[in-house]
């Protein structure tokens, strides 16, 4: 039999091609996955592990254990690491959130991103400096940060990065920020960091779309907006959700019971919604080869569909179906029709 085509292969010329990675495959648990995650990407984000919780799990204590594992598999298998993320207000540390003070929170913020940064430098190609500040109408989002240090605490992320990490690419990246509003307070935001002349070399938009109703207008407006920025742009978290959110919706029909409402497609997806998935990707890929001068990463947020943090928002125990591998790493049709853009 043939050996399967490489996605990292086929778009090598034009931007590179990366997967999220959760503990199981960053430890190699599985050869064969290993050997199928070289095959395909040339990139790759940590799911969680150097989410602020996990990497410095309390005031003077970081856990770079599997980050530093990350590193290696990294260096192994030629795969370029982004780092995931400094600033976020989510997933925080629990002793966070005892810190009431304007100050605690300042020194928190500054040795965080030093010390982070600062281990991974020379080690890893690009942080997510500061990840999701923003509100959909692009305000910016309420967190511990904006409550205590302002504003202006995205572009000292990025000064502080920029210290800690002068040979590391430094992005701002966000969910729906193609979205007008938003895309008008991440400009914005971005604009504040490049006049206080503090680097910031990329914009990543995540790219968590809904089957049918990907907004190929409004991305494509964005990477020519965000480039004429002087920035990199990149699909840094790629997924199509073909589940219903709204599982007590009307789109499910009204006859099925509780459970096959929020778990519709609990062994196979049918095939009108496959081919919907599969068109959905070939048009992306289309517009993503059509900028391949401004767009430098494309990255799906997990190897195949049983990887995906979908099976499990926004209720746990879903089977969703949004990438372009099956539970068994097998092509699927999306999978075909973006390969068949490079043919
Ligand atoms: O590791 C624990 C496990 O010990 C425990 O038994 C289990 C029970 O709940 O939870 C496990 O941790 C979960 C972790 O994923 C690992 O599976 C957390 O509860 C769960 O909250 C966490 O979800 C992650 C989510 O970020 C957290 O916000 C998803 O894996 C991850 O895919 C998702 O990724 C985010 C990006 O970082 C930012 N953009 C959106 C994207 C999707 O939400």
């Amino acid at each position: 039999a043939q050996p399967m085509p490489s996605l990292k292969d086929a778009f090598k010329k034009d931007f590179g091609i990366g997967t999220a990675l959760n503990n199981a495959q960053i430890e190699e648990r599985d050869p064969k996955t290993t050997a199928f995650i070289a095959r395909q990407f040339n990139m790759a984000t940590p799911e969680n592990i150097m989410k602020s919780a996990l990497i410095h799990p309390k005031w003077d204590t970081y856990n770079f254990e599997m980050g530093d594992k990350l590193v290696e598999f990294g260096k192994k298998h030629n795969i370029k690491i982004n780092g995931h993320t400094l600033i976020w207000h989510s997933q925080l540390p629990s002793f966070v959130r005892g810190i009431h003070s304007q100050d605690s929170i300042r020194t928190f913020f500054t040795n965080h991103i030093k010390t982070v940064a600062g281990h991974y430098e020379g080690k890893v190609f690009s942080w997510d400096v500061v990840n999701e500040a923003l509100n959909e109408d692009g305000t910016m989002r309420k967190s511990v940060f904006l409550q205590y240090l302002g504003e202006d605490f995205v572009t000292e992320a990025f000064r502080l990065a920029q210290q800690a990490a002068p040979k590391t690419e430094l992005y701002y990246n966000d969910y729906n920020n193609e979205q007008p509003a938003k895309r008008a307070g991440c400009i914005a935001l971005i604009r504040k960091i490049q006049e206080a002349k503090v680097r910031i070399d990329g914009v990543g938009i995540q790219g968590h779309w809904h089957v049918g109703k990907v907004p190929l207008k409004d991305i494509e407006e964005s990477i020519n907006q965000y480039a004429a920025l002087g920035l990199k742009v990149m699909f840094t978290e790629l997924d199509i959700e073909v589940l219903p959110r709204n599982f007590q919706g009307a789109d499910v029909g009204q006859r099925m019971t509780a459970n096959e409402q929020s778990n519709p497609y609990p062994t196979a997806l049918p095939d009108s919604v496959q081919q919907q998935l599969a068109a959905d990707y070939e048009a992306l890929f289309k517009l993503f080869l059509k900028h391949k001068d401004k767009v430098t990463r494309v990255t799906f947020w997990g190897v195949n569909d049983g990887d995906s943090w979908l099976n499990n928002w926004p209720i746990r125990g879903r089977t969703s179906y949004p990438l372009l591998f099956d539970r068994s790493n097998q092509p699927k049709p999306a999978f075909e029709r973006v390969m068949a853009l490079k043919k």
